[in-house]
């Protein structure tokens, strides 16, 4: 069977030649179809007096058909926590949210039309004591009534951490075995800059009456959120309302939930003309009207023991800027929390975490889900703490690396942890204690240009946290001529997950045949997977959490066995056929040839703070090394190389999954080393619109050498790992799509190697300040640190 072979992206060709078909490559819905192009907000925070669209609708422009408002709304009130609208009415909170659509025939007529429907604002005095909207982490907490602006807190401690504390000193000169070291360290926002722009096309089906239908394309990571905001702001009953997902061209987290502020309003105006409505956002309004990653603020207090390098205590605050809205943020900081330690054993652990209301747009989900905005706190406290205690950091990192059996602070036992395999691997193919002496080497003899080289681990806890979400389902239809049509409630979104579910059925379709010693499988090229529908598949979670492989995998796994099951008996009544012969002969005695297939992890705690359950289904792991060259007198850098170990059980299509770590470390470099969202100081405007006031990486920017590496699973190893066979997905395999996005941040921390070495050969400063320098790690902030007057803003 195809199962852990490297089988090529099932629609690969199509996306290369340009026929795979994303929302807006849809034809036209006949004559009556219209475009809709948003009206967007101007102000950070400002009381709507009055919305003026007659230049819009009644001037010169030919083909403007009408306008949708609030007024148009069954249930205005949307977003995951019930605190956003469809359109804006009453007031604004941050620029760029929703306060109208405008219709016309044509998609650039709309959007000239938009353009002069005119918003009337006042300033909204009563809420805000004078102060100015706040719009960073900082703002908020400085704001006189900082408790206004929590959207979400929590926190939980195993322990006494501040006993610890109180054994330990802060200086390297003592001779007190307990090291204590504090600090903060900020990440940014990312842009996800997926390559489709978020888009919709509504049209009604049989009028708008209640008895009607709608129906919406949507470039959405979840279509059954999707349907169930559409029916809410339509008024309908979810049976009504039909969503359809071919596939997206990326979505990294953007299009997990922030799909419906699109679908809703073309939705709307859908019904209200009775005609089909596409709206396709260009990169700007998308820019503007979409969140973007949470950006962090993390402090810290953490222990070392010196002599034995082992990590003791930390107390952890975690703070993020949510946006106007709570979305997905709860669920975002949860994961921050419980990924704070990142892939160490840490005995005692005090975190916080504390989600503040701003007026930017609403941070949304993105690859990493802020663990790794955790993580990055994570490695700099460590590192933090070994340079206080005269540690060499690669020596802390190893030292306490989880081990099977351990207990996170939050009652989670990884059962099985292959962490020291992936850093032993790592170590030697990267050569790594070699090249560490030629970058002395080098730094020795280069005054201005200096070198890093950093190894950083990961593990990443896999699940929905919410777990509940941890399920979904299969329809697989055989037709009689023995071709095999999957349909499954996961989305496309480039990450290979079609080609996976494929291989999936080759073996679970595997038919028993008298007489031969395998299962006979059915070939990769007999099955076919269409698009995603929620009235194939009813009531799915998002695709997202890197779980859609595993649920969807499982769920087609279970439907394929049942109709494998249904099928043995023709096999054994004709041993010499094939599989097309069984499939007739099952259809000519009128066996059903269809079935659906479900699948759920059960066994998960309800909270994470309960004693029951485990949090995660399982983790996968992974180590990277990077190198960089800093020209420390402009502050740019570029990385030289590489390298990466991933334990992904047994790989289902290793040329996929290599793939998706070499993109997610791609994504990585842009959030830790290149991307800056910036918004006006005051305004709250968003100042990074479109790629040429924002980078992503170019293929230039990637490492030159990038060494890949799977590894390697066999029983007799798994045995010396501690001897027990872990809970993993579908055919043990593991999830992949965010847990290496991470080790990129191995670049980051070898740039804050390079610096140092700088620093120390030209800035006057005390030599033992840590230095601080936040993410993005951008050209201008790396010069700065270069520079003794300027560090640490
Ligand atoms: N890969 C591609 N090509 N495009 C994407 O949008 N999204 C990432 C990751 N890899 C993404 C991607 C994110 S955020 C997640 S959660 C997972 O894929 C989702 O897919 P999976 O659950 O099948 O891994
Ligand atoms: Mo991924 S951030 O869980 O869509």
């Amino acid at each position: 069977d195809a199962v852990g072979r490297p089988l090529v992206h099932a629609s690969a060709l199509q996306q290369a030649t340009g026929e795979a078909r994303y929302a807006d490559d849809t034809p036209a819905m006949g004559q009556n179809e219209l475009h809709m192009a948003l009206v967007l907000s101007t102000r950070a925070r400002a009381i709507i007096k009055r919305i003026d669209a007659s230049r819009a609708l009644h001037g010169e422009l030919p083909g403007v058909v009408g306008i949708v408002t609030a007024d148009d709304v069954h249930d205005n009130v949307t977003g995951i926590g019930n605190d956003e609208q469809v359109f804006r009415s009453k007031s604004v909170t941050s620029q760029g949210q929703i306060i109208a659509g405008i219709l016309a025939t044509d998609p650039l007529v709309a959007r000239e039309a938009a353009k002069l429907v005119q918003v009337e604002y006042e300033d909204d005095t009563a809420a805000t004591d004078q102060q100015p909207p706040p719009l960073t982490i900082e703002d908020a907490l400085a704001m006189p009534n900082p408790q206004d602006y929590i959207l979400y807190h929590d926190e939980h401690s195993n322990g006494d951490v501040d006993s610890v504390f109180a054994r330990g000193s802060s200086d390297s000169s003592d001779d007190d075995d307990v090291v204590v070291v504090r600090g903060e360290t900020r990440t940014g926002a990312q842009e996800h800059f997926y390559l489709e722009t978020q888009a919709a096309l509504a049209w009604p089906v049989d009028g708008t009456g209640p008895r009607a239908e709608i129906h919406v394309i949507s470039s959405a990571q979840g279509p059954s959120d999707i349907q169930t905001f559409v029916a809410r702001a339509l008024g309908l009953a979810r049976h009504r309302v039909q969503v359809h997902v071919r596939r997206i061209g990326g979505g990294f987290g953007g299009k997990e939930s922030a799909a419906f502020l699109v679908a809703c309003p073309a939705a709307v105006a859908a019904r209200k003309f009775n005609r089909a409505v596409r709206c396709v956002l260009d990169r700007d309004s998308d820019m503007r009207l979409t969140g973007h990653r949470h950006a962090f603020l993390g402090r810290y207090v953490v222990a070392l023991d010196r002599r034995s390098g082992q990590l003791l205590a930390a107390r952890l605050a975690l703070f993020a800027n949510g946006g106007y809205s709570l979305d997905l943020s709860g669920g975002v900081m949860l994961r921050a929390m419980v990924a704070s330690c990142n892939a160490y054993r840490v005995p005692l652990v005090h975190c916080s975490g504390t989600v503040l209301k701003t007026h930017l747009s609403s941070s949304t989900a993105f690859r990493g889900f802020g663990a790794v905005q955790a993580m990055l706190v994570c490695e700099t406290w460590l590192e933090h703490a070994a340079r206080a205690a005269g540690l060499p950091v690669e020596l802390v990192r190893e030292r306490n690396l989880l081990r099977s059996g351990d207990n996170l602070f939050f009652d989670h036992v990884v059962v099985h942890s292959p962490l020291q395999r992936c850093w032993d691997e790592c170590v030697t193919s990267s050569d790594y204690w070699a090249r560490q002496r030629r970058v002395q080497e080098f730094n020795e003899t280069h005054e201005h240009v200096k070198r890093g080289l950093a190894v950083v681990p990961v593990c990443y806890g896999v699940a929905f946290l919410h777990a509940m979400l941890n399920q979904g389902g299969a329809l697989v239809n055989i037709y009689s001529d023995g071709s095999v049509l999957i349909h499954h409630g996961g989305v496309e979104m480039g990450q290979g997950l079609n080609i996976k579910l494929i291989q999936v059925a080759t073996r679970a379709l595997a038919i028993k045949v008298p007489g031969k010693t395998s299962l006979v499988p059915v070939p990769a090229g007999r099955i076919h997977v269409g698009e995603t529908t929620t009235s194939h598949v009813p009531n799915t979670s998002p695709s997202a959490a890197s779980m859609t492989s595993d649920i969807y995998g499982a769920a087609v796994q279970a439907a394929c066995e049942q109709l494998a099951q249904r099928l043995a008996d023709f096999a054994a009544k004709q041993p010499e056929g094939t599989w097309d012969d069984w499939v007739s002969a099952a259809y000519a005695a009128m066996v059903s040839l269809s079935a659906t297939g479900f699948h759920s992890i059960t066994g998960l705690k309800k909270s994470w703070k309960s004693k029951d359950g485990r949090l995660y289904s399982y983790e996968t792991f992974g180590v990277g090394c990077a190198e960089v060259e800093v020209d420390c007198l402009t502050g740019v850098h570029r990385v030289l190389r590489a390298d990466i170990v991933m334990d992904l059980g047994r790989s289902l299509n290793p040329a996929i999954d290599v793939g998706q770590i070499e993109g997610a470390f791609a994504q990585g470099l842009g959030l830790w080393t290149l991307e800056e969202m910036l918004w006006g100081a005051g305004d709250g405007r968003v100042v990074s619109q479109g790629p040429s006031n924002y980078k992503i990486p170019a293929v230039s920017d990637m490492p030159r050498v990038m060494n890949v590496a799977l590894l390697k699973w066999d029983e007799h190893r798994e045995e010396d790992d501690g001897g027990v066979v872990p809970p993993r997905a579908v055919y043990s395999s593991k999830a992949v799509g965010e847990p290496p996005l991470f080790l990129s941040a191995a670049a980051y921390f070898a740039i804050r190697n390079a610096v140092t070495d700088y620093r120390k050969q030209h800035c006057s400063e005390e030599q033992d300040t840590f230095l601080q320098l936040h993410c993005p790690a951008t050209v201008e902030r790396i010069r700065m640190a270069c520079r003794d007057d300027l560090v640490a803003r």
